[in-house]
């Protein structure tokens, strides 16, 4: 059914205008003032509201077997959780072990979300060890439609790669023309910190931050972009926590890297005095690179608004309190690594962002949608409204009051983050190729809507 959506102030990442959006068979067709209201089609007033392209989180666990158990959330629950938060495209890593072989990875990752997302969604694979059958099942993975590698420098022995493997994924995305993706950590002096800690007796959450400090994490965005340098490949370092690291990475575009930055919302509004909460419950906020000291924020901030930080992701991997970030009480090496946050992503920004100056509405659009669309291949089908764009769309009540809390949101993990904080603007109605999937903040769509977009290389 044809969907008119009338009067709404309308933001991408460079506009904002008062006008009528039409859609059909999926796509928008028509963006005009006064739009001749078809009997046909669902009208939706957006008097008041803002209209944004859908937006996309390009960095997001779903499946996820990780330091000994599963992250918590399935597509069914995750995909949900993404459009009432606003996320109508994600892009999921794909991390297989390292004995597994990148294809079967590839097809059992993808058998997790095909008929069972409600939203779109695509892959970023892992690189998780280098040969010749990975070499070519990863040329093949890429044919398919997956045109972005992720390494990992941290976690060696589970995802990370050695110097020499690093070397020839650099090498093969150069030659295939596809991005790579990039966790970066010095794996060996977190080894070492975490054991001196531990033999110190200092086993708490409180000290998972100091077992991997920011110099850990610039030295490792230092290696990688030099890896890059040798075979001109272009970059992405995922979930930039800190103003050393992305210096790193900015240094690096000056000397003509081709490296661009992400970072999370964790990182902007949250900080390491959450992960020395008492009552184990800092475990809450354990992730790797860990939540930094307060004062680096001024810098992302800054850093995001002027556009240096191309974008604004999750990381989202949810593990319950119960049961699973307990598996580390008596030692924090052993607290399952992630936060969820996937559903409260644009919300959070919206508030801490644009509510209180830090970022206009366009660059808000950018760092949200449009360059994870541009970087990623997904132009401008995704994060543009333009004719021809996909009808996925974000209705946004600016003058929505509401609180976060685990008791209400649509994640399968028992607690947020998040928890009380006081949202001023939400997604309120959310489309995905035309289709209302969300109505005042509640899925209400079709569970297993979503598809899976295949992406082409050699798109920059
Ligand atoms: O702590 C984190 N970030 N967990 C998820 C895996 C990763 O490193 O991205
Ligand atoms: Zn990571
Ligand atoms: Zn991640």
């Amino acid at each position: 059914m044809p969907l008119l959506i009338q009067n709404g102030r309308i933001v991408t990442s460079s506009d904002v205008v008062v006008a009528d959006i039409y859609c059909q068979d999926q796509t928008i067709s028509a963006i005009g003032r006064n739009l001749p209201a078809d009997p046909a089609a669902t009208v939706i007033d957006a008097a008041g509201k803002f209209v944004f392209p859908g937006f996309i989180d390009p960095h997001v666990h779903i499946y996820l077997p990780f330091m000994g158990t599963y992250a918590k959330d399935t597509y069914a629950t995750a995909s949900k959780a993404a459009l009432a938060g606003g996320t109508t495209t994600l892009i999921e890593m794909i991390c297989p072990a390292r004995s597994d072989e990148p294809l079967a990875a590839f097809e059992l990752w993808k058998s997790k979300a095909d008929n069972q997302s409600a939203c779109d969604f695509t892959f970023h694979m892992g690189a998780t060890r280098f040969d010749s059958l990975a070499e070519s099942q990863l040329a093949e993975i890429v044919r398919a439609g997956v045109s972005s590698f992720k390494v990992f420098l941290a976690y060696k022995g589970a995802f990370g790669v050695d110097d020499a493997e690093l070397y020839q994924v650099m090498r093969l995305a150069k030659s295939l023309g596809v991005i790579v993706t990039a966790h970066c950590e010095n794996a060996d002096a977190v080894a070492q910190k975490q054991k001196e800690l531990l033999a110190a007796e200092k086993t708490g959450p409180q000290w998972h931050e100091p077992s991997r400090p920011e110099s850990v994490e610039a030295m490792g965005v230092h290696h990688l972009t030099h890896f890059a340098e040798m075979h001109g490949a272009h970059c992405y370092i995922v979930h930039t926590s800190c103003e050393p690291a992305a210096r790193q990475a900015l240094e690096a575009r000056m000397r003509g890297v081709h490296v661009w930055i992400e970072t999370l919302i964790q990182y902007l509004t949250l900080d390491k005095s959450h992960s020395e909460l008492p009552d184990f419950q800092g475990s809450k906020f354990v992730m790797s690179p860990p939540l930094r000291d307060k004062r680096n924020q001024a810098f992302l901030w800054n850093n995001l608004a002027n556009g240096n930080i191309s974008t604004l992701a999750t990381d989202h991997a949810p593990f319950d309190f119960k049961g699973q970030k307990e598996m580390g009480r008596s030692d924090f090496t052993k607290i399952p690594n992630g936060i969820p946050s996937l559903e409260d992503r644009v919300n959070v920004l919206y508030t801490a962002g644009v509510k209180s100056g830090r970022l206009d509405l366009n660059r808000f659009v950018d760092c949200a949608s449009t360059q994870a669309a541009k970087l990623f291949g997904l132009y401008p089908r995704k994060g543009a409204v333009q004719i021809g764009s996909d009808a996925d769309l974000v209705i946004f009540d600016p003058g929505y009051h509401g609180v976060i809390s685990a008791a209400t949101h649509h994640m399968a993990v028992d607690y947020n983050p998040f928890e009380g904080m006081k949202l001023e603007g939400r997604a309120e109605t959310v489309t995905v190729r035309g289709q209302v999937a969300v109505r005042n903040g509640k899925f209400v769509g079709a569970a297993n809507r979503g598809m899976f977009l295949k992406r082409e290389p050699n798109h920059f």
